[in-house]
Order: structure tokens, then C-alpha cells, then sequence
């Protein structure tokens, strides 16, 4: 798919001010510094759009970008962020829970993973909770330029035998990384497979 445009919509902290529409909502979630911002970036084609940062923390609203003028990215913040007050920390991640369980328009939800880390409990607990709330999931494992090929196999095995443990069927994966682009068109053609059903159901 061939990015024709990429504009920034709104920035918000509640979910029932969020942007009124009815197109497909692809939005990004995982541990700060993941890698969401600069995700979203590569895949619109647009190094500013969303704001990136070395330090964790930094995307704290949710931020609605509209592409091609016919499907929404949502950049989210991260959770489990350590370094901010416990007060802020619970704030957030009850913002990301809103949007996940009130969101009616989102279409699918992209869990990123940094591909350098064994399977953390924060992010399987979060992908529990996505399953028993029947929200359409994929995961991303993010940075794959950080480990050879080797590595990175060894890896993507251990995600999946955790995985395993208590799912019964695997969600869609993929693997990127947005400093080298690699990966980027997979998630593309898989966002406008998704986009032709979305466009299909509504006829
Ligand atoms: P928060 O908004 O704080 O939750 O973080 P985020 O998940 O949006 O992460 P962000 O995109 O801001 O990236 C965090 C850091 O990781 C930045 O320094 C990025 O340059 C770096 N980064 C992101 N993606 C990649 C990648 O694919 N490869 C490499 N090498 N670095 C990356
Ligand atoms: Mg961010």
C-alpha cells in the first residue's frame, strides 16, 4: 500500500473525546520505549509525525493520525513505565484500558514487543487481558536491527512457547525494525487486508 498522506488529527487523555469516525483504527501498544512512536513513523512514511524520544515516557496522550484519509493510526502510551509516580503510572494504564475496552471502532490492536527481551510478565498479563476481552490483537516484535538472525530465532521460539503455555492459537506476528525498514511492508499489507474486509462489511 502506497502512503498518500499522513496528518496528525488530535491528542487526547479521555476516551469519550476521542475523534468520531467510521474507519478502520489500527492502534499501538506496549512498554514505554518499545518502540510504538517510531513504528507508526515508518509505516506512515513520516519521521515526524509522531513524537519519539530515548527516554520512556514519552508519548502520554492518545493521538489519532488519519492516513490516506480513509484509515486512523492511534499512537498510545506506553505502560509499565517505572520511573513516574505510582498515581501516574495507575492513570495511564487506565487510559490505555478505556481505550482498549471502549473503543468500539478499533480494528486491531498491534502489541509490541522489544525482540532483545526474554517474555515479560507485564506483557503476557496485557495479552491475557486483550483474550478474555475478545479485542483483536497482533504482536509486533520491535528493534530487530539489535540481534542477528540467530538471536533473534531463538528468541521469537522462547515468545512462542510462552505463548503457548495459555493460548491455544497464536495471534498474527511480525517482526520490524524502523530504523532499518525492515518488516514495515508486512504490517502494511496485513493493515490493508484488513482495510478491504473493513470496506467489504459495510457494502
Ligand atoms: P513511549 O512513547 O515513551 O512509550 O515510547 P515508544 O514506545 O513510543 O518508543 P519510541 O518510538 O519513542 O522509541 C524509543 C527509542 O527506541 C528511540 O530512541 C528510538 O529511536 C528507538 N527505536 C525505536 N524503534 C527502533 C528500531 O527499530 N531500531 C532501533 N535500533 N531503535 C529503535
Ligand atoms: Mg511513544
Amino acid at each position: 500500500m502506497k502512503i498518500k498522506s499522513a496528518e496528525f488529527v488530535i491528542s487526547n487523555a479521555k476516551v469519550n473525546a476521542l475523534p468520531q469516525h467510521d474507519m478502520p483504527e489500527y492502534a499501538f501498544i506496549g512498554r514505554s520505549n518499545v518502540g510504538k512512536s517510531s513504528l507508526i513513523n515508518a509505516i506512515a512514511d513520516n519521521k515526524n509525525l509522531a513524537k519519539t524520544s530515548q527516554k520512556p515516557g514519552k508519548t502520554l496522550l492518545m493521538n489519532h493520525f488519519l492516513i490516506n484519509g480513509e484509515w486512523y493510526l492511534v499512537d498510545l502510551p506506553g505502560y509499565g513505565y517505572a520511573s513516574v509516580s505510582k498515581k501516574m503510572r495507575d492513570d495511564l494504564e487506565k487510559m490505555i484500558k478505556s481505550y482498549v475496552l471502549q473503543r468500539e471502532i478499533l480494528t486491531n490492536l498491534f502489541v509490541l514487543i522489544d525482540c532483545r527481551h526474554e517474555p515479560q510478565a507485564i506483557d503476557v498479563e496485557f495479552m491475557n487481558f486483550l483474550g478474555v476481552n475478545g479485542i483483536p490483537f497482533s504482536i509486533i516484535f520491535t528493534k530487530i536491527d539489535k540481534l542477528s538472525q540467530s538471536q533473534l530465532n531463538n528468541n521469537l521460539k522462547k515468545y512462542h512457547d510462552k505463548l503457548f503455555e495459555t493460548w491455544e492459537e497464536l495471534p498474527p506476528m511480525f517482526a520490524t525494525s524502523s530504523e532499518k525498514r525492515i518488516g514495515i511492508d508486512d504490517v502494511l499489507d496485513y493493515i490493508e487486508q484488513i482495510n478491504e474486509e473493513f470496506k467489504k462489511a459495510k457494502q
